[in-house]
Order: structure tokens, then C-alpha cells, then sequence
């Protein structure tokens, strides 16, 4: 099921979360079960799986139940690899800010960080985590408002963002990904 899921439904974004624990620890993960469901306020949900075994619960849901605090991070070609190191399955003391070379930016509305290198990084409050399912392969809903967008300034264009300079990726199916380079236009009919 995993596998028509995960093949079925793409190109998928990627949400690159980062939190931090109670005590401070770093934490980052990418999530691809990720959209945005409301602009008004802008509220953003990804779904954090449920694992098998002793530890079912993964250390972004974690530390987001403790603090009520996450950044999402947006994923471009320029960060793929530093993004994939991160999805080691690693214990929650270690800091994936150092795993992966990335450079942690402090939260201004909260204290989570950021990611320096992502261009745009989306400050978010907890609003709501719905469990889908406790069963492994199940998973928990996290809702989160954004309360402050962080754009790079080249990115901006009569308040629209530019995807060519952006150069988001995408997920597809098992370890493959999509670039965002190949582009078509329609009008929606009136
Ligand atoms: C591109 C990509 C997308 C992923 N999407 C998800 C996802 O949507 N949900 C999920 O639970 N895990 C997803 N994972 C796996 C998590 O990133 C991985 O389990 C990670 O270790 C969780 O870290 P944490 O325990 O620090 O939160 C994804 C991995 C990659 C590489």
C-alpha cells in the first residue's frame, strides 16, 4: 500500500521540518505528505508516519507536541543531499543541523530554527495534530499557522514567488525526485 501511496500520488513537495526538543536538542526531517490547507490564516499540514517497532513516534511529532513549535523549510536542488542525510533514522540526541552541514537560523516569532540555506522558510504555531491512524504505516496530522514567511528578496516579484529561481523539488516514488524546471501555463476558464 505504501508503494501505490507513495507512487500514485506525485510529484509531491517537501516539507524539510525543523524543530527543537524541551532541552534544546535540534531536530530536522523531511516529510512529503505535505500541503498547505488554508490561506486565510495560512495554515500548512504534513503527516509524521507511524512507526513499527519500540519507538512508533517520530522526533518532529515529539518535539511539536512539546514546544507547539516547528519551521517548515522549503527543499531546492541546491539542498537535496543535505535534505536525504537528514532522513537517517538517528536517535533524538543527535542534531541533523550538524548531520547534514546545514546552518541553523534562529526563529524570530518561534523558537525553533531555520534552515539558512532553504530560501524560504514558513515560522509555524501547532493548531492541531489528528491522529489518522495509531496502527504502523498510520499516521498523525500536524496543522500548523504560519505566523511569519521568510522569503528570499530575488525570489519576489510583484509579490509573487519566481519557481525558476526558486528551484524547488519534489518526491516522487522510492528514491526518486522531480525538479521543477519543466513548466506549462493554462487559464482557468471564466
Ligand atoms: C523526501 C522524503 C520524504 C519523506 N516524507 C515523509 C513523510 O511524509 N512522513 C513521514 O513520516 N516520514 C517521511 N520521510 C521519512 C522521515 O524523514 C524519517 O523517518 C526521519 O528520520 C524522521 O525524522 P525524525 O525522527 O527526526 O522526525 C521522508 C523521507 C524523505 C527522504
Amino acid at each position: 500500500m505504501y508503494k501505490l501511496m507513495i507512487g500514485a500520488i506525485v510529484p509531491r513537495p517537501i516539507a524539510f521540518v525543523s524543530t527543537q526538543d524541551e532541552h534544546g536538542v535540534r531536530n530536522l526531517a523531511p516529510f512529503s505528505y505535505f500541503t498547505g490547507c488554508s490561506t486565510n490564516p495560512p495554515v500548512v499540514c504534513f503527516c509524521s508516519a507511524v512507526r513499527s517497532g519500540p519507538e512508533p513516534q517520530k522526533d518532529t511529532l515529539r518535539n511539536i507536541r512539546a514546544t507547539g513549535e516547528f519551521v517548515v523549510n522549503i527543499v531546492t536542488e541546491e539542498i537535496a543531499e543535505q535534505m536525504n542525510a537528514t532522513s537517517a533514522e538517528v536517535g533524538p540526541e543527535v542534531d541533523e543541523f550538524e548531520l547534514s552541514g546545514l546552518t541553523p537560523l534562529a526563529g524570530e516569532r518561534v523558537a525553533a530554527p531555520r534552515v539558512a540555506e532553504s530560501p524560504i522558510q514558513m515560522e509555524c504555531r501547532l493548531r492541531q495534530v489528528i491522529e489518522v491512524s495509531p496502527l504502523p504505516g498510520g499516521g498523525n496530522l500536524i496543522l500548523g499557522q504560519v505566523v511569519l514567511f521568510h522569503i528570499r528578496e530575488d525570489l519576489l516579484e510583484d509579490g509573487k514567488i519566481d519557481p525558476e529561481k526558486l528551484r524547488a523539488i519534489g518526491r516522487m516514488g522510492g528514491p526518486s525526485y522531480t525538479r521543477t524546471r519543466d513548466r506549462f501555463e493554462m487559464q482557468r476558464p471564466r
